[in-house]
């Protein structure tokens, strides 16, 4: 591939033909067509164009609902952006059979968010102690202008701490901050907060003729333990309903239960476990905007909260309940950001009624317990293939070009089959051979 310079000031079609350049044969050509995805209405298509840097198209992915979800009583759709078949359908499982039984139950614990000011500094250790003792009102107060608009809608920075961390490596110290964001993420304001707070930190050491501290850097932290949801659902044990294959309730129960618990201790699949949790959150963190990085490696490091990683979900049966849980960290917005400027996150948020950032986060964990809820269901019942290679059925059907009467025909043959690729290939050979 050349070196190529000033790529980023070209147009999207030049961008697009240089890259085609540096290519021959099928991939020249499909990246050539790749303005096929452009949104027909230019001006929509400028605003994608500028969500990142040297956009060539839009990629798509499906943007779902999964219907009859009941959380603290109130009824909603859940929009859910997801490429993988059978999460949609394993939420709306889980949502519908949760509906006949009281729905999901769900409380914020807190909404506190983190950030760090790292920085490095030599000296007598109780000097700056005591001077972060005299100094931090003064501080906090001169980054308060700042906040000035958080604090009108309740927000603002809740606390500041120095910490000593100079025993896991010399001379380091933080200032952390606690932040209330209300419906936002908060990331560019808990951001700038501590790039001032770590100048007016440095001004006031110079007027105090203190060693100057070296500032590292300055930024939020994604390990967010408690700014988190609680989410669960339950029923006695005698209301959960026959399973597949005339499996009682009794039996379902002790048997998701061991799964869960399996989850819990063996890490191999707590990480699948949790995977299938995050199908679900992320899904709705991708509809509404949010940020599902963010998400993911916070909820990853609270799984591994204890020193080992764990499944998020536990599941008891005590006193005849059948009782399914979770406590999962989430920050998220509901207000600027993509959430606003993406317009299909602005759908997301109306069909949901236009919630709070803390009502949004009961629906993503009610989400992501409901999707859990639904692959452990299948894994210790009918085993996860079954329902899952039906939609992957689809999946290959497109992928071959199958007709629309070869479609309906193979979802009929293969109703009662072991779906693979080759079998689905030699079914249309079959069908092309006889249509000749
Ligand atoms: C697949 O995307 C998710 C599952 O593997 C989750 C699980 O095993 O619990 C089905």
């Amino acid at each position: 591939m050349k070196t190529v310079s000033g790529f980023s000031k070209m147009s999207k079609t030049e961008k697009i033909n240089w890259l085609a350049s540096q290519f021959q044969g099928k991939t020249a050509e499909e990246v050539l067509t790749m303005d096929r995805f452009w949104h027909p209405d230019a001006g929509e298509q400028s605003r994608f164009d500028e969500f990142a840097e040297n956009t060539l198209t839009n990629y798509y992915l499906p943007f779902g609902v999964a219907p009859n979800f009941i959380i603290n009583g109130k009824s909603y759709t859940v929009p859910m952006v997801i490429e993988e078949s059978s999460v949609v359908a394993a939420a709306s499982l889980g949502a519908k059979f949760w509906q006949e039984r009281g729905g999901f139950h769900a409380r914020v614990v807190s909404t506190k968010k983190v950030g760090q000011v790292h920085f490095l500094w030599q000296g007598d250790k109780k000097v700056l102690k005591d001077f972060f003792e005299d100094n931090h009102a003064t501080l906090l107060e001169s980054v308060s202008s700042l906040a000035e608009n958080m604090i009108k809608r309740g927000g603002g920075v809740s606390s500041i701490a120095l910490l000593d961390l100079g025993r896991e490596l010399e001379n380091y110290w933080q200032l952390k901050m606690e932040f209330e964001t209300c419906d936002a993420m908060g990331a560019n304001f808990i951001n700038s907060i501590l790039e001032e707070s770590a100048r007016q930190f440095q001004a006031l050491i110079k007027t105090n003729d203190l060693p100057a501290a070296e500032i590292i850097m300055c930024i939020l932290s994604n390990y967010t333990p408690d700014c988190a949801v609680e989410v669960f659902v339950e029923c006695p044990i005698d209301k959960l309903g026959t399973f597949s294959n005339d499996m009682d309730a009794r039996t379902f129960a002790r048997r998701f239960q061991t799964a869960v618990e399996i989850a819990r201790i063996d890490r191999s699949r707590a990480v699948t476990h949790n995977k299938g949790i995050m199908n679900g959150v992320d899904a709705v963190i991708l509809a509404t905007g949010n940020d599902f990085r963010a998400v993911e490696a916070c909820a990853h490091a609270w799984a591994a909260h204890d020193g080992q990683y764990r499944s998020l979900s536990s599941c008891t049966l005590s006193n005849d309940t059948f009782r399914f849980s979770m406590r999962l960290p989430l920050a998220l917005g509901t207000v600027g950001g993509l959430t606003t400027l993406h317009p299909l996150a602005r759908v997301s948020l109306g069909i949901l009624g236009h919630p709070s950032a803390t009502e949004l986060m009961q629906v993503a964990a009610a989400t992501g317990l409901a999707q859990n809820f639904g692959a452990v269901r299948s894994l210790v019942t009918t085993g996860i293939q079954k329902g899952h290679m039906k939609l992957h059925l689809l999946n290959i059907l497109h992928q071959l070009g199958a007709t629309d009467k070869d479609k309906e025909n193979a979802k009929k043959y293969f109703a009662d089959k072991v779906v693979s690729f080759s079998a689905v290939r030699q079914l249309l050979q079959e069908y092309s051979e006889t249509r000749n």
